[in-house]
């Protein structure tokens, strides 16, 4: 069996690292096993810096790509079109079986519109999440890809029932559990030498981790300067750990908004995986607007609140530490937090750490082996 694994921005790689991990021991421990599944590895170059892509590779010993697209950045129709125009040689030469994608962005959108029209199975892992909220690209992404992915592998059961609802036949989707936890469980022993708090100064359960980058957090000058202004009021009771996203960067230069001179405030380059998880685990809670960090929250059950008006991963909510937040309402929110138990919440069905098996199980299976 042919696979192409694709991976083109940050969130992406810690969703293929347990894959691969899992697709080499099987060609380790059993060269006798009747399938052998050979795998390239795609990187369509959405992200490109150091610290947003090859760090990660590293860190979490994901081999070199065998396929580097190299498409930076550009408008959303540009960067799609040009996945999408060096993504079609890749599948002419490869002729794969599968081609598997992960997560919601342009890249995993515009490798599924190639391999679909190829006639290329799509293997979609992280399907069925919906905001309901198309004004996100991510939402658009998924509906995409999700209309035209073969096989729907989804983190928890309400992408089942989102996926059901929109006529996806039961056949095709396999609950198979969130694969950022098994990245997020072969970790954790290294995440514990990670030196980060003492990097910063800070102490467990002393500080708020602070993540954003949403377009509709960053893209606009008065929503932005009203957060900055937000995080300030909180770094008067807490110190803050905010690493910038570097479209977040972008956007407080071209606006002019000033976040030097508060003591408190620790403004970062973008940390590396297990810093981030380190910061996860310890922070007293989290402020973000990522996805990720969403469920590594959960998983540690360190209170987290998402300054968004809505998440695709309701379980977080439901049975996890997240509560949504919005920038009039941050302050008694963070009241709220401070009150009660430093770890809150469960964690939900499924994210034990043996998600990439069940991926690898299910895509055989619904090879016909
Ligand atoms: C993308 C994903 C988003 C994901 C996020 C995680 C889409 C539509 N969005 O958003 O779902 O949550 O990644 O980070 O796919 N830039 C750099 N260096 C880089 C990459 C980007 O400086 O390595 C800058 C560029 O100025 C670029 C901007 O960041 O224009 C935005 O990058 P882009 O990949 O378009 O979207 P993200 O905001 O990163």
């Amino acid at each position: 069996m042919k696979l192409l694994v694709i991976a083109g921005a940050r969130p992406n790689f810690m969703k293929i690292a347990p894959l691969i991990r899992c697709l080499n021991k099987r060609k380790s421990e059993n060269d006798d096993v009747s399938v052998s599944v050979d795998y390239r590895i795609v990187h369509t170059g959405q992200h490109y810096d150091q610290a947003m892509s090859q760090r990660f590779f590293d860190e979490l010993q994901i081999p070199a790509p065998d396929f580097d697209l190299a498409v930076g950045s550009s408008s959303h129709a540009s960067q799609t079109a040009n996945i999408m125009t060096k993504f079609e040689p890749v599948c002419e030469e490869v002729r794969p079986d599968w081609v598997l994608v992960v997560g919601d962005v342009n890249s995993t959108m515009a490798c599924t519109l190639v391999a679909s029209k190829m006639g290329i199975k799509v293997a979609h892992l992280e399907a069925g999440l919906r905001s309901f909220d198309r004004s996100m690209p991510e939402e658009i992404n998924r509906l995409v890809t999700d209309a035209l992915a073969d096989l729907l592998l989804t983190p928890s059961q309400d992408a089942d029932e989102n996926l059901k609802r929109e006529g996806v036949p039961a056949a095709k989707i396999r609950f198979v559990g969130n694969i950022m936890i098994d990245s997020l469980t072969g970790n954790l022993e290294k995440m514990h030498s990670c030196t980060i708090l003492d990097d910063l100064g800070v102490k467990p359960g002393e500080f708020v981790y602070v993540t954003l980058h949403r377009p509709g957090n960053v893209d606009s000058s008065t929503v932005l300067s009203t957060i900055i202004e937000r995080i300030r009021q909180i770094s008067e009771h807490l110190d803050i750990v905010f690493p910038m996203h570097p479209r977040t960067r972008k956007m407080l230069t071209q606006f002019n908004i000033g976040v030097n001179g508060h003591r408190a405030l620790k403004i970062v380059e973008p940390v590396g995986y297990l810093e981030s998880l380190s910061l996860s685990d310890n922070a007293r809670f989290v402020l973000t607007d990522s996805g990720g960090i969403q469920e590594e929250t959960t998983f540690f059950r360190t209170p987290c609140l998402t300054l968004r008006p809505n998440t695709e991963r309701p379980v977080t909510i439901s049975l996890g530490s997240n509560r949504l937040t919005h920038i009039d309402g941050i302050s008694v929110d963070v009241q709220n937090i401070l009150r009660g138990p430093i770890k809150i919440g469960s964690v939900p069905p499924l994210w034990d750490g043996q998600t990439s098996d069940r991926v690898l199980s299910s895509l055989l299976d619904a090879s016909g082996f």
